[in-house]
């Protein structure tokens, strides 16, 4: 499994005859597990058809920013939320410059204007276009500003000439790529995460649950590896695949994911809880299935433990992360719960709206610390997860010296 394995994977396509090593580029993506969606200028489809690369990333090819259809069907907001991670390829000299100056009159400059992504640039033109101080200062700015480079290599060129400016092989930008999922931020930590729903059964056949699918909890945790942690992840029943290098437990209830967490948490430097665990469990779990009798049935509930509160109140040197699924107040709620709970850095996310959060491959949260805030924009759980990996890594540091 690959750094790519399972993400999404925006290719933009911007005017130069190093398009065609796109076509293959697509190819190798879609080898180390990405989902490939392709996005070309209008350039660009002078040197490559988009048909050729929407049979090879079996997904529609996207052209128009102004366009009913394309912006019903996906649009630009919606391309640049559901990317993981942009590679343009090739990035043309004037795509570079559009870029540099924030312009956004194309679908392509416009997605890369609005997402919370990384994005990397492999740049292709004529060697004196690249020695060009203008597109030398354009490439320094956009580097200052978090974009990737993908040098471009030495050699002979389309236009007869020889020197730099032949778009990187298709080969080092996936390995580039794969790079880039990895740091060093949280090497020689252990982590625990609790992730996914609980189950909390009334009989053999019933159960007492709610939305979560887990999704963010594995986000966290494969992010937290690809930072460099040993990650231990307590899971509740969810259908989703174990990170590489992630090791799992699979537990039901809310008292077995405790026992399980007090079992790992002596050993582990940060705890993250990110499980919805059910507040309250049946007072009763009857051995046989319950027969229906009387028009009503009351059933009877009793507090469950609070994980995160009682790892954070027993441990009290392990750096604590919890979450607040709010649907009202959420900032107030969610400045209380990291007091109450003893966290040192609490993601608060409003569930009232239902096309995040829950069961969604997108979020939208606000993180908050005892000095400080930041809201992350909306973007899938991956680039949420690495974000947040970021900042808890930033203040686990800090908070060390
Ligand atoms: O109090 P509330 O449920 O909103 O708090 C959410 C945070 O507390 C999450 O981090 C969740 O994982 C954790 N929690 C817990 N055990 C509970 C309830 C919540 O660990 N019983």
């Amino acid at each position: 499994m690959s750094n790519l394995s399972n993400k999404n994977v925006l290719l933009g396509i911007s005017g130069s005859i190093a398009a065609y090593k796109s076509a293959e580029l697509i190819r190798r993506l879609q080898d180390s597990g990405a989902t490939v969606r392709v996005v070309m200028t209008k350039s660009a489809t002078e040197f490559i058809t988009p048909l050729t690369m929407q049979a090879l990333s079996q997904n529609p090819v996207h052209t128009e920013l102004l366009d009913e259809v394309s912006e019903s069907a996906m649009g630009h907001i919606e391309l640049a939320r559901w990317a993981d991670f942009l590679i343009v390829a090739p990035a043309s000299a004037n795509l570079i410059a559009e870029l540099t100056h924030g312009r956004s009159d194309n679908l392509l400059t416009a997605i890369c204007l609005a997402t919370s992504s990384d994005i990397l640039l492999a740049p292709a033109m004529n060697q004196r276009m690249w020695l060009n101080p203008a597109t030398q200062e354009n490439v320094a700015l956009l580097k200052s500003r978090g974009y990737y480079i993908s040098t471009p290599e030495d050699g002979d060129q389309a236009c007869g000439e020889t020197g730099p400016g032949r778009m990187a092989e298709p080969n080092q930008i996936i390995s580039l790529t794969n790079t880039l999922f990895q740091s060093d931020l949280l090497t020689g930590t252990n982590i625990l995460i609790t992730a996914g729903p609980t189950r909390e059964p009334l009989d053999p056949v019933r159960y007492l649950t709610n939305h979560s699918s887990g999704k963010m909890g594995f986000a966290l945790a494969e992010a937290a590896c690809s930072a460099g942690a040993k990650v231990t992840l307590v899971t509740g029943p969810v259908n989703l695949q174990t990170p590489r290098y992630v090791v799992r437990y699979d537990v039901e209830t809310a008292q077995d994911m405790l026992e399980t967490c007090l079992e790992h948490a002596p050993s582990a430097d940060i705890f993250i809880g990110c499980a919805a665990v059910s507040d309250y469990r049946p007072k009763y779990r009857n051995s046989e299935k319950i027969k229906k009798t009387d028009e009503f049935f009351k059933l009877e509930l009793i507090r469950n433990p609070d994980v995160v509160s009682h790892v954070a109140g027993k441990f009290e040197r392990m750096f604590c992360l919890g979450f607040a699924a709010e649907t009202h107040h959420v900032l107030e709620n969610a400045r209380q719960k990291l007091l109450t709970k003893k966290l040192d850095l609490l993601v608060a996310n409003d569930v009232s709206n239902p096309e995040i959060g829950f069961d969604s491959d997108l979020n939208e949260v606000s993180l908050i610390w005892h000095k400080g805030e930041e809201k992350l924009q909306q973007a899938t759980k991956t680039v949420i997860a690495k974000q947040i990996i970021n900042r808890l890594a930033a203040l686990y540091i800090d908070s060390r010296n």
